[in-house]
């Protein structure tokens, strides 16, 4: 029997859920192809920083870095102030490439002009945008429901910009997260990501200073998305993407039973390469036919909360059950 594997992601018709997150293998349209001939269904691309984007306009006009557009402008590294003009470049070249959806990523914090760039990757031929919103509250006079605030005046500049489907990538810290997506969806939020993952930065012992160290995830990390998708699902019509801790034909099963339409992986593909993802699919098709599964369809969030029950009541519930179940083994 053969499985079908498709799915529709942010109205994008996909030809199976495993999709590329935003990480350096889409930085080239070289590895754009391979990841294609090894069975992504879509790209996210490297984000584009509004640092970046502040950064080239100040190097164009002959400055140096200081606040423009309310935003701050951080000195980035020297290797990575690269042109905008080679981001939208990289987004033709990525389309001239592959047939399969390019999705453009932009990431910023606060309202300001790198918030123009969403209609110029659009242009660029982008068939969707992935608005990473990465803030981190240190003013302890901010409120969380300024916090939020501020993510809806970006996303409602940002969807002012575009036609083509916008989705929003998300931190996990939030008071209440399905408040927050059901907002998103009225501000025209196509799609969610889940997770965005806060790297949080070490401490070097010997040099006494903060030393940035990206650590690739595990299947360990698969829990947050997992739980998240599984209370969204039933109530939001938005598309939603895991991300975060998926590595293994198991994890990608899950988070699909859980209600996800797409699996977005990055740290998984960095470690194996994109052959990673042949594996994945054929494992994958192999444990639908094993269960009767002809379809994506048949099987997307199926293990969810019990119709009927009273949902907070619910995850109460399994959190003590989960605790009592270390004492069991
Ligand atoms: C080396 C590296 C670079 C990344 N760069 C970006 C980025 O530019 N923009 C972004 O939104 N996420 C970025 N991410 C986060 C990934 O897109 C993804 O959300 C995260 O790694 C969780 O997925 P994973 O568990 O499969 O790694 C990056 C992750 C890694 C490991």
């Amino acid at each position: 029997m053969g499985v079908d594997l498709t799915t529709t992601y942010l109205g994008l018709k996909l030809r199976n859920p495993l999709i590329v997150a935003a990480c350096p293998l889409t930085r080239e349209s070289q590895r754009i192809m391979e990841l294609e001939q090894a069975g992504a269904a879509a790209a996210v691309m490297y984000s584009l920083f509004a640092e970046q984007v502040e950064s080239d306009a100040l190097s164009q006009i002959g400055h140096g870095t200081t606040e423009t557009g309310g935003v701050s402008v951080a000195p980035l590294p020297q290797d990575y102030v690269v042109g905008v003009d080679d981001y939208l470049r990289n987004i033709e070249l990525a389309k001239q490439s592959v047939s399969i959806p390019i999705i453009a990523s932009l990431n910023g914090s606060d309202v300001g002009d790198w918030i123009n760039f969403a209609s110029l990757m659009e242009q660029a031929g982008a068939d969707a945008l992935e608005l990473n919103i990465y803030f981190v509250p240190t003013d302890p006079d901010i409120t969380g429901s300024q916090v939020e605030e501020q993510y809806y005046q970006i996303v409602a500049a940002v969807r002012d910009q575009i036609k083509i489907p916008l989705t929003v990538k998300l931190g996990p810290y939030f008071s209440s997260l399905p408040n927050l997506a059901k907002r998103l969806a009225e501000i025209g939020v196509d799609g969610l990501v889940l997770f965005n993952r806060f790297l949080q930065p070490d401490i070097d012992v010997d040099t006494l200073d903060v030393a940035p160290r990206l650590t690739l995830s595990s299947s360990g990390a698969l829990r947050l998305p997992l739980r998240w998708i599984a209370i969204l699902r039933e109530q939001v019509s938005m598309s939603l993407a895991a991300s975060s801790g998926a590595h293994t034909t198991r994890d990608v099963a899950k988070l699909i039973l859980a209600g996800a339409d797409v699996v977005s992986m990055a740290s998984v593909l960095l470690e194996n390469g994109p052959h990673h993802l042949t594996t994945l699919l054929e494992e994958l098709a192999a444990w639908m036919e094993a269960r009767e599964f002809a379809s994506i369809e048949d099987f997307r969030g199926i293990v969810m909360r019990r119709p009927g029950a009273d949902p907070t009541a619910f995850e109460r519930a399994n959190y003590i059950k989960t605790i009592i179940s270390y004492d069991k083994k």
